[in-house]
């Protein structure tokens, strides 16, 4: 199973990918996650990125492009996986097309978690209490849910173009959110 997870910064993309990954015997990848180990590694990546995550700004293209490419070529990745916050651009969509037509397969569905503003705004100050994640702060909180709606949010409809899209309603309890996106995958 080749899954994408999409939806705005608090939807639970890491969360239910974590559970997913269990369900589904595929490694859930998470770009936020990659960077945030190597801006705490410091290796040249993570300086790379660093600023840009924590202004809340996606990290250039090319950069997030190389690091998937090498992520999904491991071992691990030949038989499925789950990206969490991969692509978010019309151009990583074009790049994530090409590295799966070079090995001839391509993406099974592409799960929306949807949760309107007030619950994302509500839950990332929630976890800013608990994580202290850099890019956790009011200002920068908000500037990401506007670079989601700018550079993100028109992956849906290309997506639903291509008959991929399987839009899940994020609210409730995790443990029910996982079961409506397995019933959306035909795995319920
Ligand atoms: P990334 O780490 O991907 O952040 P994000 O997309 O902004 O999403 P979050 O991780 O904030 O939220 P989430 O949807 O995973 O929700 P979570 O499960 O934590 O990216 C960070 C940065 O890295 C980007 O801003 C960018 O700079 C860079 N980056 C990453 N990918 C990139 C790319 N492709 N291109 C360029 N740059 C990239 O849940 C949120 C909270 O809610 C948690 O506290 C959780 O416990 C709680 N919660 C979860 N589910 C529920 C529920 N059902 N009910 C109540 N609470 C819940
Ligand atoms: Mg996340």
């Amino acid at each position: 199973m080749r899954l994408v997870l999409l939806g705005p910064p608090g939807a639970g993309k890491g969360t239910q990918a974590a559970r997913l990954a269990t369900e589904l015997a595929v490694p859930a990848i998470s770009t936020g996650d990659i960077f945030r180990a190597n801006v705490s590694e410091g290796t040249e990546l993570g300086r790379e990125a660093q600023a840009f995550m924590d202004a809340g700004e996606y990290v250039p293209d090319t950069v997030t492009n190389a690091m998937v490419r090498d992520r999904l070529a491991a071992d691990d990745a030949r038989g499925g996986f789950l990206l969490d916050g991969y692509p978010r651009t019309t151009a990583q969509v074009a790049e994530l097309d090409r590295m799966l037509d070079a090995d001839g397969s391509s993406l099974d569905a592409v799960v929306e978690l949807t949760v309107d503003t007030d619950e994302v705004v509500k839950r990332l100050a929630q976890r800013a209490t608990e994580q202290h994640r850099s890019d956790d702060g009011e200002a920068v909180q908000r500037h990401r849910l506007e670079v989601y709606a700018a550079q993100t949010a028109p992956l849906v409809d290309v997506y639903a173009g291509r008959g991929l899209l399987r839009p899940v309603d994020g609210l409730g309890e995790v443990a029910e959110v996982t079961r409506r996106i397995l019933a959306a995958l035909g795995r319920g």
